[in-house]
């Protein structure tokens, strides 16, 4: 017999990212798994989506003739019949993303997208643009899934849940860990699909403690044991751009210093600042490379698609980390297949020795009824050091936007271990808040 499962409508916000396209091969990929029978694809700026629209259009129409394709910038339509909305947004665009990177570099700190000063100031962008999109798909649709990627996912998951904490269908997840898996899999030659993970930490701050495969056989120490003496590639090496391969050779590093447990690729931002500002090049950081690589290629394709009646040979983008998550995050809330994945969650004594309001980053299942993680228990002092000291940054930062409050900013920022000097702090914080002041202003209090 064959089971033909049910077809939803889902809504991509953020939808002229360029990482659409390639999320649209996952639609197309996973499509007798996850039949959609509407695509809805919103963004406020049509000027990068109608960039792209063309060649989704053409992909749906070659791939899934049956789905209904929609472009919009029209909220209601983006939201009324959505059963899951996938959230990818940016708020400021690259623009932003270029300054956030660049601002901090000037004053010898870490320019990063979420780590850092620069994921300070994204974070207070994306506080607000997501809460008013909290607002503007319940106004209209009150059971949708609102699924969302949009960073710094630690400090946008923590606002939501303080400003919406009784909304049980609003989830934050990231890729990173599941893409790390992905190159865990590669390096073990074993199916992805075979792994799990035990992991705890915050968002993009995090460890694994664990990897095994189904059968319950532990593979941690042939890992660890590989990394200790071979370079840590992604799993997509040829694809990636310098600072990225850079960035998983700094885990080899960190295992020199704290072999116990895979630390999230992320955590290079706070244990080694230094080394990453001498290294960064102020007028060139990894906004102007993705724009270079990614972003290019992208548009490339895409621009190759306009005017044309079918798809004929231009490639269709499959395979990408991000849409595959995404796709197999819906399928197992949606379909309730309560699959594993590394998830955010209010802690709630999963952490027994750590503040029980935090959302930790732990292994855990998603299906119809929402996230259900397994307790992890108590953690060590020394990751539960650094994670206290990160957590006050978080909710510094997240109260510094509600009360709009100078102070509890630059408490942030002091806290965050890549900073830690309050004359850099209130220097950086000054810069960055000029330029964000169409975002976020702060008053001292
Ligand atoms: C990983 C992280 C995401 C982040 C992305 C940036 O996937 O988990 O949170 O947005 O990297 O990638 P990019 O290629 O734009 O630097
Ligand atoms: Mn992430």
């Amino acid at each position: 017999m064959i089971i033909v499962r049910q077809a939803y409508s889902i809504t991509i916000v953020g939808a002229g990212s360029s990482r659409t396209p390639a999320l649209v091969g996952s639609i197309v990929d996973y499509k007798e798994r996850f039949p959609l029978k509407q695509v809805v694809f919103f963004d406020i700026n049509n000027d990068r989506m109608s960039k792209m629209d063309d060649y989704i259009r053409l992909v749906l129409a070659q791939e899934m003739p049956d789905t209904e394709v929609i472009f919009t910038t029209d909220k209601a339509v983006a939201y009324q019949q959505a059963d899951a909305v996938l959230v990818q947004m940016r708020a400021g665009d690259t623009h932003m993303r270029s300054l956030d990177e660049k601002i901090p570099l000037q004053f010898g700190l870490v320019g990063q997208e979420t780590c850092g000063p620069g994921g300070f100031a994204y974070g207070m962008r994306s506080i607000g643009a997501m809460v008013e999109m909290v607002h503007d798909i319940r106004a209209v649709n009150e059971d949708a899934w609102i699924l969302n990627y949009t960073n710094p996912a630690a400090i946008v998951a923590l606002a939501l849940h303080k400003i919406f904490p009784n909304d049980k269908r609003l989830l934050n997840l990231c890729d990173q860990p599941y893409s790390m898996m992905r190159s865990y899999a590669k390096i073990l030659d074993v199916p992805q699909e075979s792994l799990r993970a035990t992991y705890f930490g915050l968002n993009h701050f995090g460890w694994f403690t664990d990897i095994y495969d189904t059968d319950g056989n532990s593979h941690f120490d042939v890992l660890k044991a590989f990394l200790k003496d071979n370079e840590f590639k992604p799993y997509n090496a040829e694809q990636r751009s310098a600072s990225w391969l850079e960035t998983y050779k700094r885990v080899n590093k960190y295992l020199q210093f704290f072999p116990e447990y895979l630390p999230n690729t992320y955590l290079q931002y706070y244990f080694f600042p230094e080394e990453i500002v001498a290294e960064s090049n102020p007028t060139y950081t990894r906004a102007d490379e993705a724009k270079d690589s990614r972003e290019k290629e992208v548009f490339e394709l895409c621009a190759q698609a306009v005017g044309r009646d079918t798809l004929g040979n231009l490639e269709i983008l499959t395979g990408s980390v991000f849409g595959n998550l995404m796709i197999e995050i819906a399928e197992s809330i949606l379909h309730d297949l309560n699959n594993e994945f590394v998830i955010m969650v209010p802690n709630n004594g999963l952490i027994p020795n750590f503040p029980q309001e935090a959302i930790v980053e732990l292994a855990g299942r998603l299906g119809s009824n929402g996230p259900v993680c397994k307790p992890y228990g108590d953690i060590k002092p020394f990751y539960k050091g650094l994670m206290e000291g990160q957590y006050a940054y978080e909710l510094l930062t997240v109260e510094s936007w509600i009360e709009r409050d100078y102070t509890k900013a630059l408490q942030a920022l002091t806290l965050n271990r890549s900073v830690v000097d309050p004359q850099k702090a209130k220097a950086v914080l000054d810069a960055l808040m000029e330029v964000n002041k169409p975002y976020w202003t702060l008053e001292m209090k």
